[in-house]
């Protein structure tokens, strides 16, 4: 299936991070169908979507969406508790769920069973193994990663994880939507033997010796900060935004 062929996405699990992409999605032209568990919770994302210091509301505000746009994308969201309405027809689904290895795995079996057999199924894991995810289904060469950063409507890059199995048109496929959302798509490797996400194994490295060198009374925390920040161009230091 080509980029051009999807039309319409399910994501299933639309917490912290699903409710945006939803947006994303939606906004880049996509019919959305969100489901989660409870209507408490669909209420919740749809709250997020609209009125979230990154939601719609706030970007027609500062004028980086027009309201017709707001409008149109909003229309094209749905959402519904029942995991065969999201998925029946989709071409495309992105899960969101917590990240529970064995609940993935059995949200990966039942999404499989439900969608369409041309569907792609991807996860916004950020670090479970995605060649395990789609084994757990009969259709492994159309299943990948793509994994958001937060918060997602901001930030441009689509880490893209693959495994040894993924059909070439399905990346194809993937990374020309994440163009169409605005982001800047790379692709890398899944691999049994080593972990393939990049930018948390490196964000990790970094988080470990910052805090080691903080424990080691080398410098303090905001001294760790400053020093990135002034010496690497670091748009901001490994302590700052955590409590
Ligand atoms: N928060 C981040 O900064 C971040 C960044 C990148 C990737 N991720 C990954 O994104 C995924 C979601 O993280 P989050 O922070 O949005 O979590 P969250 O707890 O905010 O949201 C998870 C949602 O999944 C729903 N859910 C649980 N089981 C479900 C099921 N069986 N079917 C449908 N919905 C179900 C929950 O009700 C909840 O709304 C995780 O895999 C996480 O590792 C998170």
């Amino acid at each position: 299936m080509s980029a051009a062929d999807v039309k319409t996405i399910a994501v299933t699990g639309v917490g912290v991070m699903g409710a945006v992409i939803a947006q994303v999605y939606a906004l880049s032209g996509y019919s959305v169908r969100m489901h989660d568990l409870s209507a408490a919770r669909l209420d919740w994302a749809w709250d997020r979507i609209e009125n979230h210091r990154f939601g719609v509301k706030r970007a027609v505000e500062i004028g980086r969406l027009s309201r017709d746009d707001a409008d149109a994308a909003l229309e094209r969201l749905t959402a519904t508790t029942d995991l065969e309405e999201a998925t029946s027809g989709v071409d495309f689904v992105l899960e969101a769920v917590f990240e529970d290895f064995g609940l993935k795995v059995d949200v990966f079996k039942a999404v499989d069973r439900l969608a369409p057999p041309h569907a792609i199924l991807t996860s916004n894991t950020a670090g479970l193994s995605i060649a395990a995810l789609a084994h757990a289904t009969n259709r492994p060469s159309q299943v990948m990663g793509w994994h958001w950063f937060q918060p997602a409507s901001v930030m441009k890059l689509a880490e893209l994880v693959v495994h040894d199995g993924v059909a070439p048109e399905t990346v194809a496929t993937v990374e020309a939507m994440a163009r169409r959302c605005g982001k800047n798509p790379v692709v890398v490797k899944d691999d049994i033997y080593h972990w393939g996400f990049v930018a948390n194994r490196i964000y990790g490295a970094v988080r470990r010796e910052a805090r080691d060198i903080v424990a080691q009374g080398i410098a303090t925390r905001e001294q760790v900060d400053q020093i990135m920040k002034d010496g690497f161009r670091w748009p901001m230091g490994p302590f700052e935004g955590i409590e």
